[in-house]
């Protein structure tokens, strides 16, 4: 066994870091949890029966494994300030979900420091309580001659509770979950956006609908109640988000075309495109049934 049993997850009192914290107790490694305001801390530290540290020096001076669970925006900074702190062969990783500039700052530091660096994408959030079947991005970057060692470890580890590793480089990840993240993120909050501009109450509009609507706006009142910060941050930090907002606007710009000019040719035809599509997707034969097995779900709920 390479991988040493310290972890110390900075960010340890936020969303995700009580996910890890938890994690890596159940698999008997010895947690210290690192944040700024401490009295948080004390009450994650406490919850989950591990250790807190308020100096970032002291926190990960002996750790064999650091974990960066903080704000995108803060988290090349952080890289950088804990680099030259770490002890021969340490694996640091971070979960952001933007990994451009963090690939790079990591890239940084495992050239200048014998340390060993991977840069990890859960792709869910805190509300998660087994990880199985759930995929993990994984972008290696590189380290000492432990490696490949070091980071197979800690990778069959989460193979072993079931979680799907996918590997990854950094613009392809910023590329796709522009599409995955942001491009959903965006809809459900315009969504809600343009209702509201209507001054219709929800409630309202609901006495109006049979599935479509309802379903849509389930889906959308659970995003809308997840973590603003972290949104804005998966939509403003990643250059590709923006290119993704030009073509959303010709896109409209077509599609009020066709609808100002009663165009149904060109109706027919931005709508085939789509579905020609959505045609060579895995779901794409059983969506209609996924759809009413979730309306069954709202319709039970709707009779209690
Ligand atoms: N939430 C998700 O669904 C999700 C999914 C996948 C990946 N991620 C990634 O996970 C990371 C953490 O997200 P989260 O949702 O867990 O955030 P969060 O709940 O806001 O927690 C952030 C944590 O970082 C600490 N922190 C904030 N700024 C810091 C700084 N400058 N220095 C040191 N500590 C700092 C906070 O405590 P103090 O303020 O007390 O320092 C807190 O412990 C982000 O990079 C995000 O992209 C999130």
């Amino acid at each position: 066994m390479m991988l040493g049993r310290n972890i110390t997850i900075i960010g340890g009192s936020g969303g995700m870091g009580k996910v890890f914290c938890k994690y890596f107790k159940n698999h008997r490694f010895d947690v210290t949890l690192f944040a700024r305001n401490e009295l948080r801390l004390k009450k994650v530290a406490s919850e989950f029966n591990v250790k807190y540290e308020l100096s970032l020096e002291k926190s990960v001076k002996n750790a064999d494994l650091v974990m960066i669970s903080i704000p995108i925006t803060s988290t090349a900074e952080m890289i950088h300030k804990i680099g030259p702190l770490l002890k021969k062969n340490t694996l640091i990783f971070d979960i952001s979900s933007i990994k451009k500039s963090v690939v790079n700052a990591l890239n940084e530091v495992q050239n200048k420091y014998p340390i060993n660096c991977i840069s990890l994408h859960p792709m869910f959030g805190p509300g998660i309580t087994n990880m199985k079947n759930y995929v993990m991005t994984v972008l290696k970057v590189g380290g000492t001659e432990k490696y490949e060692e070091i980071v197979n470890e800690l990778l069959n580890l989460f193979r072993s509770d079931g979680l799907i590793i996918t590997e990854t480089e950094p613009d392809i990840h910023d590329k796709r979950v522009a599409l995955t993240l942001g491009v959903p993120h965006m809809f459900n909050i315009l969504f809600l956006n343009l209702l509201k501009s209507s001054k219709e109450p929800l409630n309202e509009l609901t006495r109006f609908t049979g599935t479509t609507f309802l379903l849509q706006k389930v889906f959308a009142e659970s995003i809308i109640q997840r973590e603003m910060e972290m949104f804005g941050e998966i939509q403003m930090e990643n250059q590709e988000f923006l290119k993704i907002l030009e073509k959303f606007e010709a896109l409209l710009s077509r599609y009020k075309k066709i609808v100002e000019e009663k165009n149904v040719k060109g109706f027919n035809e931005i709508f085939s495109q789509g579905l020609d599509y959505s045609k060579e997707d895995n779901h794409f034969k059983n969506s209609y049934n996924y759809f009413y097995e979730f309306m069954k779900i709202l319709k039970r709920e709707s009779e209690n």
